[in-house]
């Protein structure tokens, strides 16, 4: 039986599971563009638990797993018992015992950590308040299949040092590249709480101009992740300075490429112009996210397949 495996941090894989997941990422999705069917999950079930809205997230995990053969059930806080207190550690223990895969969105990292103590079988995180990983394998992926490999480039985060953030600097250790972050004060990276073990891969800049200058990606995301509504007003003041625009971009490498893992919001953390400028993958971002995602799911139901 295929080992117990989760995915609740990116560098819960290491640098040769990542490598797999991207060659198998493209067979996977040279196959769905080719309408070759690819079925290695047929009557296995997903359970999906979102406490937090989405779009990306929640349709890329459940068309992926119908593509693969299996079905995918949507839960929510609002109609489970979830939302009425029973513990993450009880829920996890009759959910897993009826289906083979659980993708969870939830606030702190400490709720999947939990869930997936008492899981059976493996359980992925769809984003919390500190990492988003399925994220950056998509994007990833993406810088892969436009730029080549991403080993030893820079990556320029402007802006707030969110769950998408910390996982990019988690990335940047296990495949060994650097980040540059440029924040206003008062929301710097935290180490710790980043989940980060050397200092080696990233640099803090107060200039987002400083930060961004020779970057081969430039990358942003909301000034106000979900959960943290109440903020909203002193981040607007806050960020005013930090949004990637079309000047900033004419900082980094001519051939950079401009990210963000949506939903964006134009003339805040990012200018339309270079959203929608030549520069910008962010629809491939999008669209990734399904690839990327079925090629996890099938590892950690299956293992490595040379098929
Ligand atoms: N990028 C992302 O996770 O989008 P959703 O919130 O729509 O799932
Ligand atoms: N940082 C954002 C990402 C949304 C996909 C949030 O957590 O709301």
């Amino acid at each position: 039986m295929n080992k117990l495996r989760h995915f609740l941090q990116f560098n819960d894989l290491s640098r040769d599971d990542i490598d797999y997941l991207f060659a198998r990422t493209r067979i996977i999705k040279d196959r769905f563009k080719r309408y070759v069917r690819h079925m290695p999950l047929l009557d296995r079930t997903l359970v999906m638990i979102f406490e937090k809205a989405s779009t990306r997230t929640r349709l890329s995990f459940e068309a992926g797993m119908h593509q693969l053969g299996g079905a995918a059930i949507y839960l929510n806080t609002r109609d489970t018992q979830l939302g009425r207190g029973e513990p993450v550690e009880d829920a996890a223990q009759v959910i897993s015992r009826m289906c083979d895969l659980v993708m969870i969105r939830t606030f702190e990292q400490t709720i999947v950590e939990r869930f997936a103590s008492n899981s059976r079988v493996p359980v992925i995180n769809g984003l919390t308040n500190e990492y988003h990983p399925c994220q950056i394998l998509a994007d990833i992926f993406t810088f892969i299949e436009h730029r080549g490999s991403i080993r030893g480039k820079t990556v320029a985060w402007i802006g707030d040092s969110n769950n998408v953030c910390n996982t990019w600097l988690q990335a940047a250790e296990v495949l060994d590249f650097q980040v540059r972050v440029s924040t206003p004060p008062g929301y710097e990276v935290e180490p710790e709480r980043a989940g980060l073990h050397s200092q080696g891969h990233f640099e803090q800049f107060v200039d987002p101009m400083q930060a961004a200058k020779g970057a081969d990606l430039v990358t942003t995301d909301v000034w106000t992740s979900m959960g943290f509504e109440a903020e909203n007003e002193a981040r607007a003041k806050a960020f005013a300075d930090w949004m990637v625009d079309e000047d900033m971009m004419r900082q980094a490498n001519p051939k950079a490429l401009f990210m963000h893992c949506l939903p964006a919001h134009r003339g805040e953390e990012v200018s339309a112009g270079v959203i929608d400028g030549p520069q910008s993958v962010v629809w491939d971002e999008a669209e990734n996210r399904l690839h990327a995602q079925k090629a996890l799911m099938e590892f950690l139901l299956l293992g490595r397949l040379k098929d």
